[in-house]
């Protein structure tokens, strides 16, 4: 049994007494430090680096969502655990999508408590143990992939994906992560970050330079550590310009980030062909429905028409298997293997969008989350994206 060391923030000593006691009995759990607000929080973790740190909410000083922002940079290591109270829900959602693993709701039992700081604990260990991996790897610089979200069908949930999987990206596995919106027309991607832009990338590419300087004064950067360059709704319809200005926009963003997502409205134009030329991986996002895997068999076909086929990385969102048609089956139909489900959640998706923080920030223990998480693992295990079994192009029309 591995002992798990956790550090206790808050204010009021009593609290900290009180939270020593509920441990008191758990043999797996030590606690070897406390702090008394935001600043010392900080110090004592960087210190003493325990698995877990039990931060309150409200401090004097430095409060407990600004030192959990500064803990996930500097200690990545050290999991969150956010100590609140009813009723600061506005609070918690910022604590979490600064970074915090997991919260509890005063009052808790000790059950309860300790039981969260094993499960936080068992899952920053299996993330630590892919890190590791990761780091174990030669050091050599290599330029950030472009990974372009693509499908012919509107509302499958590229934009969605696509913001989630960078958060995933960004604050699971401390990647380095730009998200740009090539859907100029609809500009999705601020909005599910509820982001105010500086121009949209539409002007970027029309710079009469761009260089480093004049990218960066387009990017945001949101509260998860995610960057954006965003689109700011408009009927631009001169594609021609913008495909011939992006190219030089992404060899600038893949000197800076580790991931460069693309999200891509669900017509062909001339500018997300281009970015389908220039892509490391395409994630074709499809759903489980009759017709969305007509439409999704459509755009892999084209895919490897054009001989893009070892690009494609099958996801099926809002996935549910429950009338009839197996995952294999899917798999056989399209050709390939290693297809991805993302679990149908309106409820979760939509409370997300609302807010303005994508769900795996603000819902990470939701299911729809998770597969998400797992996706991006897939990324960054360098896992090859889905190889086929490649049936030949004009393979039957899906049987079903
Ligand atoms: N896994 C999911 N479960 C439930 N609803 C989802 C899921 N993914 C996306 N949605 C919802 O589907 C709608 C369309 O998603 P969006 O990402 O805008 O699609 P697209 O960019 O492909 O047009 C949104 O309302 C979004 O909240
Ligand atoms: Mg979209």
């Amino acid at each position: 049994m591995s002992l798990i060391t956790v550090v206790i923030a808050d204010d009021i000593v009593n609290t900290r007494e009180d939270v020593k006691r509920l441990l008191f009995f758990e043999e797996d759990i030590k606690v070897i430090g406390e702090a008394g607000d935001g600043e010392e929080a900080i110090r004592v973790v960087q210190e003493l680096k325990p698995d877990v740190v039990l931060m309150d909410i409200n401090m004097p000083g430095l409060d407990g969502i600004s030192a959990t922002e500064k803990i996930t940079e500097s200690v990545p290591q050290t999991a969150v655990i956010i100590i609140s109270i009813q009723g600061e829900h506005e609070y918690l959602r910022k604590a979490m999508a600064a970074g915090a693993s997991d919260y509890l709701i005063k009052p808790f039992t000790s059950q309860e408590l300790a039981d969260t700081i094993r499960r936080v604990y068992e899952k920053a260990k299996k993330r630590q143990d892919t890190l590791c991996r990761l780091q174990q790897a030669p050091e050599e610089v290599v330029p950030g992939r472009i990974v372009v979200f693509f499908g012919s069908k509107g509302g499958a949930g590229r934009s969605t994906l696509c913001c989630n999987l960078a958060v995933a990206l960004s604050q699971e596995f401390k990647q380095r992560v730009t998200v740009v919106d090539l859907d100029i027309a609809a500009g999705d991607v601020a909005a599910l970050f509820n982001l105010s832009l500086p121009g949209s990338i539409a002007e970027l590419v029309r710079e009469p330079e761009i260089n480093e300087e004049i990218v960066k004064s387009y990017e945001v950067t949101h509260l998860t550590g995610v960057r954006v360059i965003g689109a700011i709704p408009s009927r631009e319809e001169d594609f021609a310009t913008v495909a011939a200005g992006i190219p030089a926009v992404l060899a600038v963003l893949k000197e800076e980030a580790d991931y460069v997502l693309i999200d891509t409205p669900p017509v062909l134009n001339a500018a997300v062909a281009r970015v389908l030329d220039l892509a490391d991986e395409i994630v074709v996002v499809g759903q489980t429905d009759v017709v969305a895997l007509r439409r999704l068999k459509a755009d892999v076909e084209f895919l490897n028409m054009h001989q893009l086929g070892e690009k494609i990385r099958v996801v099926l969102n809002n996935a549910s298997f429950e009338a009839g048609l197996k995952l294999v089956d899917i798999e056989r139909s399209l050709g390939l293997q290693g297809v991805n489900s993302i679990a149908a959640d309106p409820k979760t998706a939509h409370v997300a969008a609302n807010k303005g923080i994508p769900f795996v920030a603000l819902s990470k223990g939701s299911r729809v989350a998770q597969d998400v998480i797992r996706l991006a693992e897939r990324f960054v295990a360098k896992e090859a994206p889905a190889k086929g079994e490649r049936r030949s192009l004009f393979g039957k029309l899906l049987s079903v």
